[in-house]
Formats: C-alpha cells, structure tokens, sequence
C-alpha cells in the first residue's frame, strides 16, 4: 500500500471542514473540494477560529497552527484532488450524489487511491457500487463535532478488500482517531440508536409536552450526555437529520426513524439549526464547537 500523505476532503459542509481538520491537525497535507466558494470560505473561516481557539487554549502554539493551516487548502475543481492517497467523501447524504461525486473522483485520482465515505445511513457497497473502485472504498463515519469526537465507525463494504480497509484502519489511528469495526448495516451502531431517539426528542417538542430547553435539560441532568437531543439536532442541522432520517427509515421501515412533520415544516422555513441562525435554538454568527 502506498503510505498516506495526501488526503482529501470532498464536501466541505457541517462535516468536511471538521474532518479536514482532523486530517490536518495530525500533520497530513489536507485538501478540501467543494462546488460552493461560499462552503469553502467558511469551512476555512471556522478553520481559523477554531485553531484560534486552540492557541488560546495553549493547546497548540501559534507555530504550529500556521503550519497546519499551510498545509491545507482548497478548491472548486475535483481535479485538484489527483494527488490525494485517500478521499473521504462528506457530500449530501443522496446516493445518486455520491455516486456522481465518486465517480468524478474515479476518473481524476491514480489507482492506489483510497476511497472513504461519511454517510451516517447509506450502504457503503450501493455506494461503492458507483465508485469504479468497490475494492478500495471503506466507511468512515465521524462523528459530529469530527474536530472534537474521537470515534469513527469504520465498515468494509462486500467487495472492499481486507488490506485497503486495514490500511484506512492504520490512516484512521494515525489521525488520533478511534476506530470501531462495523458491518455495512444501516446506521451503522451510533444512528441506529440516535436517529430513533432524536425524532423520539421532535415529536416530544410537537405535541408540546415540553419546550426543547427542558428536553435538553432533563436528557443531560439524568442520562449525563454532554449534548441534549435538540441542541445536537441544530448542529447536525435539519437539512442533513432529514436525509439521514429517510435514508434509515427506507431501509428499516422502522417507525420511529420516520420524520416528524414539524421537521420539513421547520426546513421551509429556513430554521436548519445553527447554520442558519435559527432552529430549535437561537444563533448568533457562524462559531465552530471547540477549539
Ligand atoms: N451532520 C452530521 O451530524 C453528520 C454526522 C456524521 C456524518 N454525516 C454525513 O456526512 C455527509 C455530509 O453531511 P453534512 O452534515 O456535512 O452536510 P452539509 O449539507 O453540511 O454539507 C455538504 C457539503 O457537500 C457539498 N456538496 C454537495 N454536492 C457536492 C458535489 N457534487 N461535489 C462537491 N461538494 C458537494 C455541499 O456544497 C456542502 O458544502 C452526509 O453523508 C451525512 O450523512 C453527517
């Protein structure tokens, strides 16, 4: 296997700028593709803040951010992904979208490269069924905040072969990351339970048991999670819960990852969470969690 040294980011939305940073973070030369200039200037401008606040927090000198920051960069043309060794895909969670952005990347990227996916709920082989290369493709789903959670389900697809899914083991470990084994299964084990839960959270909001801050207040005062199902809906964002939502819920038919309505309601009328400013919560500007 050729070593990793180049890695590319493909998506630079909610969890692109945050797995750019983990791969940057660690000292891999980093690019990120997005079709959007505006995606990319504020995945860079969170990038920034973020590492700002790590020097506030002594957590890395001002040295090393700069030379974490020169090693990333960014562009609208997937051709500038060519000498990348691996990419990991973080595009909207819509297997015909995945399909067209991997097999772009087919075409521009040499044959050792190896391709990972972030989707939370779509099949890694369906996906890389539409990749040219079912052999290198390996889930690696993050976590969101990716910059500052450490887990990342890791699954093989049918066809992917056991020495390139050790070898994105090896990349993932290399990261700081932690690495958990899992079958290509929908949402894998962390959406199989929250996507449930979270819409379990919205319906609680619907039928107006509680407002969302004593939701979110009684979930972490008695079960101790540093996040309340709503809070963690805003930063997932609406758009993307959606998606997930739906993509489970075509493969389980399990009723409780069915949407609430109050989810496509509060998605037209533009309340995404906080990249918008506005969904179970108020914002103020566009702040990355931690630093
Ligand atoms: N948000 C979460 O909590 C979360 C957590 C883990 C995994 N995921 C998964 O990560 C993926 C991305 O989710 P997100 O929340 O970051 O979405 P997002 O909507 O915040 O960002 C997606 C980005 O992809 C870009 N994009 C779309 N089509 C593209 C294309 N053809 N080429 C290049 N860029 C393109 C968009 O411009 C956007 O910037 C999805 O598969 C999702 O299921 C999301």
């Amino acid at each position: 296997m050729t070593p990793i040294k180049t890695v590319g980011v493909a998506g630079s939305g909610t969890m692109g700028a945050g797995i750019a940073i983990v791969a940057a973070r660690a000292g891999f030369r980093t690019i990120v593709y997005d079709t959007r200039e505006d995606a990319l200037a504020r995945a860079r401008k969170q990038t920034e803040g973020f590492f700002a606040k790590s020097v506030e927090r002594r957590k890395l000198t001002v040295g090393q951010v700069d030379t974490i920051l020169g090693n990333m960069s960014a562009t609208t043309d997937i051709g500038g992904l060519k000498a990348c060794d691996i990419v990991i895909e973080a595009v909207f969670e819509d297997l015909k979208v995945k399909h067209a952005v991997c097999a772009a990347l087919d075409d521009v990227c040499p044959p050792h490269t190896l391709f990972a996916s972030n989707t939370s709920t779509l099949s890694i082989t369906e996906i890389a069924a539409g990749s040219g290369r079912e052999d290198r493709f390996v889930g690696m789903h993050f976590c969101l905040p990716a910059q500052l959670m450490k887990l990342v389900e890791m699954s093989p697809g049918l066809r992917t072969s056991e020495s390139s899914f050790d070898a994105a083991w090896d990349f993932c470990k290399a990261m700081g990351q932690v690495p958990v084994r899992t079958k290509d299964n929908p949402g894998f084990i962390l959406n199989y339970f929250l996507v449930p839960f979270n819409n379990d959270a919205i319906r609680l909001v619907e039928a107006g048991v509680a407002a969302p801050a004593d939701i979110d207040r009684a979930i972490k005062t008695a079960l101790g999670y540093p996040m309340g199902p709503l809070e963690l809906l805003d930063l997932v964002g609406l758009d993307t819960h959606l998606l997930v939502a739906e993509a489970l819920y075509a493969s389980t038919h399990e009723p409780r990852a069915a949407v609430p309505a109050l989810v496509k309601r509060m998605i037209a009328a533009g309340q995404l969470g906080r990249k918008t400013g506005q969904g179970f919560y108020t914002y103020g500007g566009a702040a990355m969690f931690g630093g």
